[in-house]
């Protein structure tokens, strides 16, 4: 074995394919987020080397379904690399870089017409580009400020966000995240906002009736209630996502966005939809707004517009919050190094294209309804509460006790996940996210190019490490 050592800094470097040295690595030099390292006291940090199509392959050989996307983020697989690649090469080799600070480049400039076109049904034709979804959130915010500030109204410095939803972590998109535990080692968080309740059909006590029409209203009252409370002329912009994704999945009942619409109108607020996950194909639109006519002002993507290829973000606005910026009266005080980056922009392009010519949006409209019902199958197991989610964005929660719904203790939820599931999943080949940020929930968001035997596949394995667990639960 030949050891590569940085004659610079004597760090042990290589080669690529040692897994201890790799372990080493990870261990003594590498901060990962968001990762209790005490889970990994007795074994290895998982190391993902290769992607194939809809699988992802570790440092020791073994095949995983990428049942999770990335992130959300893979909605191409792992098949289109080297096209999408060449497409960055070609780019790099005319143009390394350029800010979008008084100058811009055409890659850039195609990009932006073509995503106006993709959201023209929304009626949101500019975009302002970034590198990720919290990026995008804090441009959002800052549109919105400025945008009241020029319309006679700074004193509107409060937003309105959902329980449990996640916004991202840089301290302004933090404060819109509804999830204590990140939250708290940071608060103050720089922005006030006022909570509201997550559209959980399954648990919210207005939707126990079945009337979704009865649920709703219920939602839009508490959102009335709290618009009150905090002071309609100081509330800037209300956020959420379409689907939410933290606590699993939980998609708008029938009127709820058009209630939203008419709120935001009434009280002189921005309405933004957050489809940092769910723009580009994930519950078979363009974007998320399109399927459940939401009207935002500002809409926010990320994840899906490279697949995973690269990092790019943005912020689509209509004409109506764009009007101070571009008609000469407000400069946009907010910019990014990389937001627009020719490689980045080049990238998306790319991916845009296979989406298009692969009709990965008509593949997840066509196999929406087969997953939905294969996943309905699950609740033969009694561990299984609520299946919920729309396109290829789905969520199965677990429940001690079906009849009565009633909740794992958090010890119990963390063993349940933490111990038994994510082994079963592990030795079974499924990445998918095993989250108890709410009640505990598989999370399963495949590749939007995952075809019937690939759903299949990943729904045997969530029912078998299902059965394994209601096995260990009863011997618990
Ligand atoms: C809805 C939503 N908004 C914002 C973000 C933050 O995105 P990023 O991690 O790219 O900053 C995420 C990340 O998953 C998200 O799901």
């Amino acid at each position: 074995m030949v050891m590569t050592t940085s004659e610079l800094t004597g760090v042990t470097v290589g080669p690529e394919d040692d897994a201890q040295l790799l372990q080493r690595q990870i261990r003594d030099h590498l901060l990962l987020n968001f990762t209790d390292l005490a889970d990994f006291r007795d074994r290895d940090i998982p190391v993902v080397v290769r992607g194939d199509g809809c699988y992802v392959i570790d440092s020791s050989g073994r095949r995983f379904i990428d049942g999770i996307s990335g992130l959300f983020c893979s909605n191409l697989g792992h098949g289109y690399g080297a096209e999408i690649g060449a497409a960055a090469q070609r780019q790099l080799s005319e143009l390394v870089f350029t800010p979008s600070w008084y100058l811009t480049h055409p890659g850039t400039a195609r990009l932006a017409a073509r995503l106006a076109g993709l959201a023209a049904p929304l009626g949101l034709d500019r975009v302002f580009l970034t590198s990720g979804g919290g990026e995008s959130v804090e441009a959002a915010w800052k549109l919105a400020r400025q945008w009241h500030a020029a319309r006679g109204e700074p004193q509107r410095r409060k937003a309105i966000s959902r329980n449990l939803a996640y916004h991202g972590t840089s301290l302004g998109a933090l404060s819109f995240t509804g999830l204590a535990d990140i939250r708290h080692p940071f608060e103050p968080l720089p922005i006030p906002v006022a909570f509201i309740a997550e559209t959980d059909a399954y648990r919210h006590p207005a939707a126990q009736g079945g009337d979704e029409t009865a649920f709703t209203a219920a939602l839009l009252a508490e959102v009335e209630r709290v618009i009150e409370w905090e002071g309609p002329d100081q509330v800037a912009m209300l956020i959420a996502e379409p689907v939410q994704n933290s606590g699993g999945s939980f998609t708008p009942p029938i009127g709820y966005w058009q209630g939203l619409r008419e709120l935001c109108d009434r009280y002189g607020i921005l309405l933004v939809a957050d489809e940092t996950i769910t723009a580009f194909g994930r519950v078979g639109e363009w974007f998320a707004s399109i399927r459940y006519g939401i009207e935002p002002d500002l809409l926010t993507f990320a994840k899906g517009a490279t697949a995973g290829h690269a990092p790019l973000g943005g912020v689509l606005i209509g004409p109506k919050v764009a009007e101070p910026f571009v008609s000469g009266e407000v400069i946009y005080q907010h910019g990014l190094t990389f937001g627009g980056h020719p490689l980045t922009t080049a990238v998306a392009s790319a991916a845009l294209d296979v989406y298009e010519r692969e009709g990965v949006l008509d593949n997840v409209r066509a196999l929406e309804p087969y997953l939905r019902d294969r996943l309905a199958e699950l609740r033969r197991i009694p561990l299984v509460g609520d299946v919920r989610g729309a396109g290829f964005f789905w969520a199965v929660e677990l429940v001690r006790d079906r009849d009565t719904r009633e909740r794992f203790s958090a010890e119990d939820a963390d063993w349940l996940l933490r111990g038994v599931l994510s082994e079963a999943m592990d030795e079974l080949g499924l990445l998918c996210r095993l989250d108890d940020r709410g009640e505990p929930v598989i999370q399963l968001s495949p590749p939007l190019v995952a075809d019937r035997a690939l759903l299949d596949r990943m729904v045997a394995i969530v029912g078998e490490a299902l059965e394994r667990a209601s096995a260990a639960l009863a011997n618990r």
